[in-house]
C-alpha cells in the first residue's frame, strides 16, 4: 500500500528526532520527499538514507522560505503536503518560568516555533493551491493544552501554532484552495529535545534521571512515552486523502496525558 504515491512532501527539521521519524514513515508510503533543517550534515545523511532531497533551511528566515518554495516549484513542480515539524525549546541555560525568563529567549522561541510556521504557511499556500490543494500539518504539542510554567514561551508559542492552524484552515477553505491545515500535538517522545528537557527537569527536582522518568510515567494513563512512529502514523493520516474532510483540528497523540493533567 502506498498511501502517499504521487505526493510531493516537505518535512522541516527532518535531520533528527520526530521530523526524521515522520520522513521515514512517509517515505514508506511512497511520498516524494524534500527534507530541510539547519543541521546540514545530518540532513544530508537523512536524505541519502531515504533517497530524497535535502535543502538547508532556517525556518525562521523569510528569504529561506522564498528560496525553498521556488526550488521545489522548479525541481519537483508541485507541493502536496507540508509538515512543519522544526521547533526549539529555547536556550537551555535560560530561565523558563514566567517570573525569570529573559525576553530574548521568549523572542527566539516565538521566532522559530511561531514565526517559522507562519512563514511556512504563507509561502507554501500559493504552490499548494497551484498543485490542486493539499495538507499542512503543524507541530504543536500537549504544551498548548496544559500550563507549562517550566517552559513558558514554548507552551505559549505552541498554543499560537494551534490557533494559527485554524486560521489557515478557514482561510484556505473559504478561498477554495482545497488546502487543509491541522495541528498535531505529541505528548512525550524520546528525542534529543526530550532528552535535554528531562535532564533539566530531573536536575531541578534533585532526582536521578531514571527516578524522574519513573515518576513522570505515572502521569501518562497508557503508561509509556510515545515512539516517533506513533506520531508519524498520525501525520501520515493527516497527509493522506483518508483525512480529506478534516481541517482546522488538533490531533493529540499523548497516551492520555492531557486527560490526567
Ligand atoms: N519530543 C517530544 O516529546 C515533543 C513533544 C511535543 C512536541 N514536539 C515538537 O515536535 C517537533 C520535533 O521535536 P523533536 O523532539 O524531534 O526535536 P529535536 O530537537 O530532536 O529536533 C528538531 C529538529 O528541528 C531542527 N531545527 C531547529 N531549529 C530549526 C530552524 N530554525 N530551522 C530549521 N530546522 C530547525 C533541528 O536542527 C532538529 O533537527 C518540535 O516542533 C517539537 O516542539 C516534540
Amino acid at each position: 500500500m502506498a498511501r502517499l504515491e504521487g505526493k510531493v512532501v516537505l518535512v522541516t527539521g527532518a535531520a533528527q528526532g520526530l521530523g526524521n521519524g515522520v520522513a521515514r514513515r512517509l517515505a514508506e508510503e511512497g511520498a516524494r520527499l524534500v527534507l530541510t533543517d539547519i543541521k546540514e550534515d545530518a540532513g544530508l545523511q537523512a536524505a541519502e538514507d531515504l533517497r530524497s532531497r535535502f535543502i538547508r533551511q532556517d525556518v525562521a528566515s523569510e528569504s529561506d522560505w522564498q528560496r525553498i518554495i521556488a526550488d521545489i516549484a522548479r525541481t519537483e513542480g508541485s507541493l502536496h503536503v507540508l509538515v512543519n515539524n522544526a521547533g526549539i525549546e529555547g536556550d537551555p541555560a535560560a530561565a523558563k518560568d514566567p517570573e525569570h525568563a529573559p525576553i530574548e529567549d521568549w523572542n527566539q522561541v516565538f521566532k522559530v516555533n511561531g514565526g517559522g510556521v507562519f512563514l511556512a504557511c504563507k509561502h507554501s499556500i500559493p504552490l499548494l493551491a497551484r498543485s490542486g490543494g493539499g495538507s499542512i500539518i503543524n507541530f504543536s504539542s500537549v504544551a498548548s493544552l496544559v500550563p507549562t510554567p517550566f517552559l513558558t514561551a514554548y507552551g505559549a508559542a505552541k498554543a499560537a501554532v494551534e490557533h494559527l492552524s485554524r486560521s489557515v484552515a478557514l482561510y484556505c477553505a473559504r478561498a477554495g484552495y482545497r488546502i487543509r491545515c491541522n495541528s498535531i500535538h505529541p505528548g512525550q517522545v524520546q528525542t534529543p529535545m526530550f532528552d535535554a528537557l528531562f535532564d533539566r527537569l530531573s536536575a531541578q527536582a534533585g532526582l536521578s534521571r531514571a527516578a524522574f522518568v519513573q515518576g513522570f510515567l505515572a502521569n501518562i494513563p497508557l503508561g509509556s512515552f510515545q515512539e516517533p512512529r506513533d506520531i508519524a502514523n498520525a501525520v501520515l493520516f493527516l497527509a493522506s486523502d483518508e483525512s480529506r474532510y478534516i481541517t482546522g483540528q488538533a490531533l493529540v497523540v499523548d497516551g492520555g496525558f492531557t486527560l490526567a493533567n
